[in-house]
């Protein structure tokens, strides 16, 4: 028997692999390369000191363990992954530059075919519908590629972009939770998306999905 040929990080892990595109904008896996130039874009900062969008408050890690939790959170969602439980967090760039993130999260997702979405671009490149074009790219993604039945989402009340976005896309409201944040509770306004009721943007190109959907069991 000869030598077992190499595998690239890429066939082991299949996310690093996938790559979509849709007009001015491009999503991929989170290769360690661009998660420090990731860290970078938050460390500079996705909102003003007095807001918090986020349920966990990362973006207030000071500055000296900053990049390092970053790391630590994205590797630990690589660690963690299985078709049980798994977050597909991709990168986003916009002509060409690294802007952000997108992911979704899923538990017990063959039984489910749902997840939640999640986002952060960084402050300089908000307000110019680049938040609206990744959330439609990545639910066209999952609807039409990757088995989804259901997405949902979720906002802080004092959060008017998320909330715009989520609208923006075809998410219907789906109730309101009351959230414990570091300043008290606080209003959580809950989405849900179909696939008829995506609001679609530019046509998806798709590389790497075959493997990705094998990694998370569909098609077993
Ligand atoms: C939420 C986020 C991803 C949206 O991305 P974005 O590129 O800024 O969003 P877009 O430019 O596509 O759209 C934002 C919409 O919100 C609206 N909006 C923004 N601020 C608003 C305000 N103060 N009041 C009302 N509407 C507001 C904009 O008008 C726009 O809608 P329009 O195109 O119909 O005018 C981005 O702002 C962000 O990263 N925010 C900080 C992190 C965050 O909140 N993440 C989500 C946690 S749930």
């Amino acid at each position: 028997m000869g030598p077992v040929p190499h595998r690239s990080l890429a066939q082991a892990y299949p996310v690093l692999g996938l790559r979509i595109t849709a007009g001015p904008l491009a999503l991929s896996g989170l290769d360690d390369a661009t998660l420090i130039e990731l860290a970078d874009l938050a460390a500079d900062g996705i909102h003003p000191d007095d807001q918090m969008p986020f349920l966990y408050p990362w973006t207030l890690t000071p500055p000296e363990r900053f990049h390092l939790q970053f790391l630590q959170h994205h590797w630990g969602v690589r660690s963690r992954f299985s078709p049980d439980a798994w977050d597909l967090d991709l990168a986003v760039r916009f002509e060409g530059q690294l802007v952000g993130m997108q992911g979704v999260m899923t538990r017990n997702f063959l039984a489910t075919r749902n997840g939640e979405t999640g986002s952060w671009i960084g402050r300089r490149f908000q307000g110019r519908g680049i938040g609206t074009l990744m959330r439609q790219t990545l639910c066209a993604l999952l609807f039409d590629h990757l088995g989804f039945e259901q997405i949902t989402s979720a906002a802080f009340s004092d959060n008017p972009a998320s909330n715009a976005v989520s609208q923006k896309v075809g998410y219907r409201p789906n109730g309101i939770e009351r959230k414990l944040r570091g300043d008290g509770w606080v209003a959580s306004q809950q989405y849900l998306l179909t696939p008829g009721d995506l609001v679609r943007g530019s046509e998806l190109t798709v590389q790497g999905v075959d493997d990705v959907r094998r990694l998370i069991g569909l098609d077993d």
